[in-house]
């Protein structure tokens, strides 16, 4: 199977966690899209989503499904999304779409976490995709000095030419060269730093459930 088709395998397994009549949190990403291609067709017997990005908005209300706001919202059963890394406790890399602090505020709604990804995304230790960290533009070289000094390397991520900027209208730092040892400590220092918005390691708002898709079939690692 091909990664595309292994995340379509994830992408509908993921349906069994909807439930029905409850507003669904939705992430962002090409195996969310898959996710949000699959809740297309159940999309009767939910009121709707929250949804963690512009694109994933887009893509949702172009299938019909009403995207709430935040705000509006108390508590979600279920928040569904990808990874880019995932280890065997459910702690994540995430933030490679850039979503990441709309992510980590729609799953801190939802009573459980359910990670959707192909097999690729397996890890021991977290650290060797580079780590996504929101940024305000003006603290980013001071951060960079701070990765530096965990033998980190920032680098702010450019698109189409220009620094890449988020929904909320900020910046991305990637950083190599981190070994993630204790992901819940990490995740706490690098948060309380001046001017970061948000760092990449979901420890705190980590999976519950992690459907993984694999060349078997997909797996649930609970
Ligand atoms: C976006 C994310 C995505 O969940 C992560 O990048 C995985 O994406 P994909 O499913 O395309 O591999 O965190 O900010």
């Amino acid at each position: 199977m091909t990664q595309d088709e292994l995340k379509t395998e994830v992408g509908r397994a993921a349906l069994q966690y909807v439930v029905a009549g409850e507003i669904v949190g939705v992430g962002t990403g090409s195996t969310v899209n898959k996710f949000i291609d699959a809740l297309a067709t159940i999309k009767d017997q939910i009121p709707g989503a929250v949804s963690s990005s512009v694109a994933s908005t887009e893509r949702l209300q172009a299938l019909g499904i009403k995207v709430f706001d935040a705000n509006e919202v108390e508590r979600l059963a279920v928040y569904i999304d990808g990874a880019d890394e995932i280890d065997h406790q459910g702690f994540m890399v995430k933030g490679g779409g850039a979503a990441l602090t709309r992510e980590k505020i729609v799953a801190a709604l939802a009573e459980r976490f359910i990670c959707i990804a192909d097999a690729s995304k397996r890890v021991q230790t977290l650290g060797v995709f580079p780590l996504p960290v929101e940024v305000i533009p003006m603290a980013a070289t001071q951060i960079a000095r701070r990765f530096a000094a965990k033998g980190g390397q920032a680098t702010l991520r450019f698109k189409d030419g220009q620094p890449l900027v988020t929904d909320n209208g900020q910046h991305i730092l990637d950083v190599t060269g981190l070994a993630i040892a204790d992901p819940a400590a990490f995740e706490a220092e690098v948060n309380q730093w001046p001017g970061v918005i948000t760092v990449g390691v979901f420890a705190h708002q980590k999976a519950a459930v992690c459907l993984l898709g694999t060349e078997q079939g997909v797996e649930t690692l609970e």
